[in-house]
């Protein structure tokens, strides 16, 4: 649905260049919640201005719905039009909410409409249904200032959908709301995403954003991608910073002699109580030293750290059963405390 090839951006200003993209292949599915995270300055805002060619890229291309927007932007007047019309149909949600402070909720939502030439009665019936939608019917005439930070970004999105856009972009949305209306914002994405199909690329930088959400994502840093796929995916993925840095599992060695394993769950697995199952089986005694589980996407994923008595070697047998339960097993080597953390984890992913 979105896809982008070797983007590059490099601004250029009083004689400073700074690259902000560097050759960014981005593919965005259609119908998924896929989420781009990284540290300020990674070029995450930098992806998504370009990605609705809001900023022009340096090279690369950037094809949403099918349609070449690089292709349009910026030669002659036909190219023009087609540009701004293929840009109504990607809805942008901004961090601070960007609303016309001395219009209504309403009038603030047909705002684009009226930018698209719709009649005042098109306008007004739009307006009023996606304010139903985002449930904010009684706030019509409303004025921004008398709404809360919640409701002023369920207006920033029912205005993002008046083009009936097949696409929503958003660019921390929930950065400037409390924990309880994030968590509100984000199940109305997801909401959103399911009964119209709309695919949604989202820039954060908090993993919990993309734990909820999420159905694929990507870790920025530098200008580039150097993570990306399904939440599973990522789980799969021996070494994922992604991955650990959204199940982090912590937890050393109670001694000498005792093997130590990162067990994943995902799919089928989470469900299995192959834990209590090993235990019986080998007759061992198994402790917990770490569990970050949760769900996504519906299914239970997640990751533990167990330790079993004696050496590796010794248990061979016991992992194998893991193994072919379809779990993911990685042995925790020496002495866990001494494990680097994830960069996301060590310095915090802060804006
Ligand atoms: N308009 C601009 N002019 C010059 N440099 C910019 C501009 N916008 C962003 N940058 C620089 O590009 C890099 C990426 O910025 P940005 O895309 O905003 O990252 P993020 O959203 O991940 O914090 C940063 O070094 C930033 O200073
Ligand atoms: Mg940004």
């Amino acid at each position: 649905m979105i896809t982008t090839q070797g983007l590059t951006k490099v601004y250029r200003s009083s004689g400073r260049e700074v690259t902000a993209l560097d050759g960014v292949d981005l593919h965005v599915r259609e119908g998924e919640v896929y989420g781009v995270i990284g540290q300020s300055g990674a070029g995450k805002s930098s992806l998504i201005r370009c990605v609705n060619l809001l900023e022009r890229p340096t090279s690369g291309t950037v094809t949403v719905a099918g349609q070449d927007l690089t292709a349009l932007a910026g030669r002659g007047t036909r190219a023009g039009k087609q540009l701004r019309e293929a840009r109504s149909r990607i809805g942008m949600v901004f961090q601070h909410f960007n609303l016309l402070s001395s219009r209504t909720v309403q009038d603030n939502i047909e705002l684009p409409l009226e930018i698209l030439g719709k009649s005042g009665k098109e306008r007004s019936a739009k307006a009023l249904e996606l304010l139903d939608l985002v449930g904010l019917a009684d706030k019509a005439k409303a004025y921004p200032a008398q709404l809360s930070g919640g409701q002023k970004q369920r207006v920033g999105i029912a205005r993002a959908l008046a083009g009936d856009p097949k696409v929503l972009l958003s660019d921390e949305a929930t950065s400037a709301l409390d924990p309880e209306t994030t968590r509100s914002i984000l199940q109305l994405l997801r909401d959103l995403n399911r009964q119209l199909g709309l695919t949604v690329l989202l820039i954060t930088h908090e993993m919990d954003v993309v734990k909820t959400v999420c159905d694929s994502a990507a870790l920025m840093e530098r200008g580039q991608i150097v993570e990306s796929g399904t939440v599973s995916e990522l789980l799969a993925t021996p070494g994922s910073e992604l991955a650990a840095a959204l199940f982090p599992v912590g937890g050393d060695a109670s001694g000498a002699d005792r093997t130590v394993i990162d067990v994943t769950f995902h799919g089928e697995s989470a469900t299995q109580p192959v834990i209590s199952q090993l235990s019986r089986t080998y007759n061992v005694d198994i402790s917990i030293l770490g569990a970050a589980m949760d769900t996504v996407a519906g299914k239970q994923v997640g990751r533990m750290r167990i330790e079993l008595p004696g050496r590796y070697e010794d248990n061979v047998v016991p992992i194998g059963f893991l193994r072919e339960q379809g779990l993911q097993v990685e042995r925790v080597q020496g002495d866990p405390r001494h494990d680097e953390p994830s960069v996301l984890l060590k310095e915090g992913v802060t804006k």
